[in-house]
């Protein structure tokens, strides 16, 4: 089985944002990437979010066209897709219009492909538990809230396949410290405990990452807007 990934695009109308980020380039290397993963026959694909960003002056609209210019184009290769939500997709969107005008669905869900399990999260909570999007962005005080702990285990006890879980921030204590989740030790114990956690992807932490913990591999995807190199992956599993 294939599985396209990319993330951070950061796409909005723009070409370079703080001098370093590139939302134009991230848009063309999007089509790149899914050209390749429509060419290596990708069973699925994941933004591992920040699919959006935005420049001063920008309303709701305005994140609206970029979700809905990049969304056009993913959906073209026709390879069933899933976002992860980002802590910028929430700058000006609640994820109940992300959910409804966007058709994204919100985390917590899972997703049963061929002989794997896709667990897919949200940690874009501050301390109390507020979501971004009601709270204020701060993307260094990321939390998986209570509810999509418990979440977790229950997903984790019923699966009967190894599972993959996917979020944006980072579960991975190797990475720069304001970029890590901060329950990210309890949820690594819950992953490491249920012993069938094959791979955790995730996004954020822009210079990207390969750990291996508790002998599971967490990859970190480098940024679609600012890497060298196109940094989209395909994983054979
Ligand atoms: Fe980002």
């Amino acid at each position: 089985m294939k599985i396209g990934l990319f993330s951070d695009t950061h796409y909005c109308n723009c070409e370079t944002i703080g001098g370093w980020r590139n939302p134009k380039l991230a848009y063309e290397r999007t089509r790149d990437a899914m050209e390749k993963f429509q060419k290596e026959g990708v069973d699925l694909c994941f933004s591992l979010g920040d699919m959006t960003d935005h420049i001063e002056g920008d309303t709701k609209e305005d994140i609206k066209s970029y979700f809905e210019k990049m969304l056009s184009l993913i959906k073209s290769y026709s390879i069933p897709f899933y976002s992860v939500p980002g802590n910028h997709d929430y700058l000006m969107l609640t994820r109940e219009e992300i959910e409804n005008e966007l058709g994204l669905k919100a985390p917590p869900y899972t997703i049963e492909k061929e002989e794997y399990t896709f667990i897919i999260l949200d940690a874009n909570y501050r301390s109390d538990y507020r979501c971004f999007d009601e709270a204020g962005v701060l993307w260094t005080d990321s939390n998986l809230p209570p509810y999509q702990v418990e979440y977790l285990k229950k997903q984790l006890k019923k699966a009967t396949k190894p599972v993959i879980v996917l979020v944006h921030e980072n579960l991975d204590p190797t990475v720069d410290e304001s970029h890590i989740i901060k329950n990210a030790e309890e949820i690594r114990k819950i992953i490491k405990d249920s012993n069938k956690v094959k791979m955790v992807i995730q996004g954020h932490y822009h210079c990207g990452k390969n750990s291996v913990i508790d002998e599971i591999p967490y990859l970190t995807l480098s940024a679609m807007c600012e890497s060298k190199e196109n940094p989209y992956k395909i994983i054979e599993i």
